[in-house]
């Protein structure tokens, strides 16, 4: 059976962008395949240095995940932490990975560039996440456009490995989200948490209307005909809006006479209600912290079957005695 991983890290709370471009893809993938997702905690610690944010942010990412439709009947979901045997292969890997593959690599190089401190977690960042697709032998990996860049990186150690010690790693292959969910956010710019420009999943309805109200749009007065195409508020309203919804404002917005208040207010219905049933999912989660631990838990135990025992392959293989019991 094919498998699929993926891992987000928990360095803020998930926003429309995240949704849509990620963790949608990671619930429809859980059907059909054998689905592993993580929260890249490790990784993470190279932009939170708070522990307790850090450990609040990482249960938050599951509660959402789980929240939003993730099954964890059928997907492993699990902290990266807790398979340690992540951290043993990177050193593996980082054995046969040269300086140069990484100095390419553009979290580094743009943080670097900036005249910014980088420390060795940040440059050897992309080694981690070779180690997190390879640990579990995966064939597919769901990410955005910018971790194209890792996955190449991921394949090019594994082929270093496999030339070197034999046939350990499966080659895995990214796919790459649709680019018709590249989510605009408030300023009409790719929605990131490092612009400040997102709109959260679980917002409650009153910051949730005045986050929509304050969406930018262009200074066209409301009598005159707007083209809906060129408007980055109708392209948040067309995520969560039917074909009929979509039509039906795209004509309103033709026509003139609308003013962008009211499709800032059909917006704001529209999404309160996409994700209410998954709010409520999330709190009833949120007030029984034991089960997403449980959860958490049953995950880890999952992958580290499958982890120890691809992990014990390149031990062997590069002559290190393997593990007893
Ligand atoms: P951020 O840019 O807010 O820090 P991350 O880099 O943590 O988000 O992204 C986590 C996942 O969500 C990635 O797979 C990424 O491709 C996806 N993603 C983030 N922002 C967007 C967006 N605006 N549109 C589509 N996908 C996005
Ligand atoms: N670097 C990824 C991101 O920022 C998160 C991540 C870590 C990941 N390990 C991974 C994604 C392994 C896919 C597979 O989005």
């Amino acid at each position: 059976m094919t498998k699929v991983l993926s891992g987000i890290q928990p360095t803020g709370r998930f926003h429309w962008g995240n949704y849509f471009g990620a963790i949608r893809q990671y619930i429809a993938l859980q059907q059909n395949e054998q689905a592993f997702y993580f929260i890249a905690d490790l990784h993470a610690l190279t932009t939170i240095r708070d522990p307790a944010e850090l450990r609040q942010l990482s249960v938050d990412a599951a509660l959402d995940l789980v929240a939003l439709g993730l099954d964890p009947q059928h997907a492993a979901l699990f902290l990266q932490s807790d398979v340690p045997e992540v951290a043993e292969l990177t050193w593996l890997l980082m054995t046969v990975t040269p300086m140069g593959l990484l100095e390419k690599c553009h979290a580094y190089k743009d943080k670097v560039s900036k005249g910014l401190p980088a420390d060795a977690g940040l440059f050897t960042y992309p080694v981690l996440m070779a180690a997190d697709i390879l640990l579990y032998d995966s064939d597919i990996v769901p990410v955005g456009q910018d971790q194209v860049q890792h996955l190449e990186v991921t394949r090019d150690v594994a082929q270093k490995f496999n030339n070197m010690y034999g046939e350990v790693f499966v080659l895995p292959s990214a796919r790459v989200l649709d680019d018709t969910a590249k989510v605009p956010g408030t300023d009409g710019e790719k929605m990131s948490k490092s612009y400040g420009n997102t709109i959260d999943l679980f917002l409650a309805e009153k910051p949730l209307r005045k986050k929509i109200m304050a969406i930018k749009t262009d200074s066209t007065p409301v009598e005159a005909p707007k083209d809906p195409e060129k408007c980055n508020l109708y392209t948040l309203y067309k995520l969560f809006a039917s074909a009929e919804q979509q039509s039906a404002l795209a004509a309103r917005y033709r026509a003139g006479g609308m003013g962008y208040g009211d499709a800032k207010q059909a917006l704001f219905e529209l999404a309160r209600d996409y994700f209410a049933a998954a709010r409520e999912r999330r709190e009833k989660l949120a007030a029984d912290p034991a089960t997403i631990h449980d959860i958490l838990r049953d995950g880890a135990q999952r992958a580290r079957t499958i982890g120890k025992a691809v992990l014990d392959r390149a031990r062997h293989a590069c002559g290190l005695s393997r593990r007893h019991g």
